[in-house]
């Protein structure tokens, strides 16, 4: 996880360095750090535990300038949250960041403390610039051979950036595990893990593969492949706007996207629709024939929301299209031994596209003779859609909030778009005619639903003070339950539990008291009376309830309705989630909780 920016320019970077790492915050905010080669030639090091305003207010008080520098937000993994385990690190005349896990930092750890090294930090980053300095200093090698020699040492993830403090004109970056991207400046060139960070000064930008080192200087960047070569690597010009990225009127990133669902989904929409209502996907249109004419079998593989997302449109693969569909974890599936089904085909979710678990799984898959693979992804450029043979992209826009909200929704409507695909294929054309009529529903019945906030808003207060809550879906709604139950964890800090309605008798039930809240979510359909009676159920029990559907029902007291307007079936499952996401908001909110960056998590998981 963690974040990187680093610059080299004609100017001043300090400026640039704390924007685009302010940006990159949702990578991690444990801790973070910068340094810079100052016109003295001196390093200037300043690092700070807690959120990147700590370091902001620090290098604002030192009044530090340099050209060439780096800066660094920290996502814990090797050693605690401390001063001394911030990057960047440093060995003498060598500074680095660096995004990724060493596996072997112990065995090199010992090593290089036979060699004299002393270690101020308990991280494998300061194992990283030791190692490049004594490589360096055993040969007297350039920086770029010493640092091909030095991962040759090292095993597992290492993205990181490089200055020599004794050449303080070029960054040199090396790709391993994590996204590294070259932003292109007039009079400068910048190094960030995500495009996000240098959006307020670029809009061109060369991605990074997998193996590479870049050498960056002012006015001129060279990249070498895995092999060593010489390599040329695509100028992309990025159609992300900058304005996304900020808050506007709202109070927290995660209220702002759930209130920009409407238009996100409305924007994926409309970017793969013809003018007379047919489905187009633009990057699977000359071989989708092939792929999902023959493919008998659908395995998706995401992890957390994107998992959920997935879970949803298992129900509409086979119950629309009829073709089998799995759905795994994918730390799981990429652990074990798999028995791949005949003529399946891979699809992976994700809005980041980075997620190290669920690249781990299209890697692995690649070996097992999938008809083919595509991800459904937010992030374009991202190493899932460079890996896959197809992507979609959905057009959420810009997430930031750590917690997912219209990356899911997003996802949905892809998903349930590639189901209509799929229908056409089969010549059942009435069925993709009627998701693409309900989906252009969604948008609008979505904005009704936003604008019972303060309803939800006044359940949220009665809920704040709940140590527990049980959520019960049944079908598609059950995966809705554990979007719900996870988004209450993430950023309210309850525990939350989801089940499938007819479990409940199977164990749950002996949860059931006065002190057990469960949110039930029940729209009118084949299963509203199999529910009825769950709810029933509960209420004997005495435990409190809060339906969450488009019916009355007739109950006791201690149920509580919150009555949604109805829907069409097909979308209910999408529009259900918003009001489970704004009730997770505002106990969040009531709580005091820092909802954009809940303590422990990041939003892009780039370590296994
Ligand atoms: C939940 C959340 C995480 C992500 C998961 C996968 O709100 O954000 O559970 O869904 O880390 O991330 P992506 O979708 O980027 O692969």
């Amino acid at each position: 996880m963690c974040g990187i920016v680093a610059a080299v320019t004609r100017y001043n970077i300090i400026n640039i360095l704390l924007e685009g790492i302010k940006k990159l915050e949702y990578r991690g905010y444990d801790s973070s750090g910068l340094a810079v080669v100052d016109h003295k030639n001196n390093i200037i090091r300043i690092r700070c535990v807690g959120k990147v305003n700590e370091l902001i207010k620090e290098v604002n008080k030192k009044k530090i300038s340099g050209h060439i520098g780096m800066a660094h937000t920290r996502w814990a993994t090797h050693g605690k949250i401390s001063k001394e385990n911030t990057h960047p690190h440093i060995s003498s005349n060598i500074i680095v960041v660096h995004n990724g896990v060493i596996n072997n930092n112990s065995i090199l750890r010992v090593f290089l403390k036979k060699q004299g090294y002393i270690f101020y930090s308990d991280t494998d980053t300061e194992v990283i610039a030791h190692l490049l300095h004594w490589e360096q200093n055993k040969k007297k090698d350039s920086l770029q051979q010493t640092i091909r020699k030095s991962i040759k040492k090292l095993h597992g993830n290492y993205s990181m950036v490089v200055i020599d403090k004794n050449n303080p004109f070029q960054l040199i970056a090396a790709r391993s595990g994590s996204p590294l991207v070259i932003g292109l400046g007039e009079e400068g060139n910048f190094i960030a893990s995500d495009q996000i960070a240098l959006l307020h000064i670029t809009k061109r930008f060369v991605y990074l593969e997998e193996g590479d080192v870049a050498i960056v200087k002012k006015k001129e960047i060279n990249i070498f492949n895995r092999k060593n070569f010489k390599i040329e690597r695509k100028v992309t010009i990025s159609n992300l706007q900058y304005k996304s990225a900020k808050k506007g009127k709202y109070s927290h990133y995660m209220e702002k996207e759930i209130y920009e669902q409407p238009i996100s989904i409305r924007n994926t929409l409309k970017h793969y629709l013809k003018e007379n209502n047919s489905i187009y996907f633009p990057e699977l249109e000359s071989k989708e024939k092939n792929i999902f004419y023959h493919a008998e079998h659908i395995q998706i593989v995401a992890c957390g929301t994107s998992y959920n997302a997935a879970l949803v449109s298992k129900y509409w693969f086979e119950s629309l299209a009829n073709i089998p569909c799995d759905v795994e974890i994918a730390s799981e599936f990429s652990s074990r031994k798999l028995a791949v089904r005949k003529k399946s085909f891979l699809i992976t979710l994700s809005q980041s596209g980075e997620t190290a678990d669920t690249l781990s799984a299209l890697r692995y898959a690649k070996k097992l003779g999938y008809l083919g693979n595509l991800t459904i992804c937010n992030m374009e450029g991202s190493s899932l859609v460079k890996e896959s043979d197809f992507h979609i992209l959905t057009q959420a826009g810009i997430e930031i909030g750590v917690a997912s909200t219209k990356s899911f929704t997003t996802q949905l409507t892809v998903l349930l778009m590639l189901v209509a695909k799929i229908a056409d294929f089969k010549k059942k054309y009435f069925i993709s005619k009627k998701i693409i009529h309900s989906l252009s529903t969604l948008p609008s019945q979505i904005e009704k639903i936003l604008k019972k906030n303060e309803l939800i808003k006044t359940i949220a207060n009665k809920l704040s003070n709940k140590k527990n809550i049980l959520f019960l879906g049944r079908g598609e709604y059950y995966p809705i339950a554990i979007e719900g139950a996870l988004k209450i964890k993430e950023i309210a800090y309850i525990h939350a539990e989801a089940y499938p309605a007819g479990e409940l008798k199977h164990g749950p039930l002996a949860l059931i008291d006065e002190n057990m809240t469960v949110i039930i979510i029940a729209p009118k359909n084949l299963l509203l009376e199999k529910i009825q009676n769950n709810i029933k159920e509960i209420c004997l029990r005495g435990g409190l309830i809060y339906v969450f559907s488009d019916q009355d029902f007739d109950c006791e007291d201690n149920v509580h309705i919150i009555k949604l307007p109805k829907v069409q079936e097909l979308i209910a499952p999408i529009f259900y989630i918003i009001p489970l996401q704004l009730l997770a908001y505002y106990i969040a909110l009531s709580k005091g909780k820092n909802i954009d960056q809940p303590r422990h998590l990041a939003k892009s998981v780039t370590v296994e």
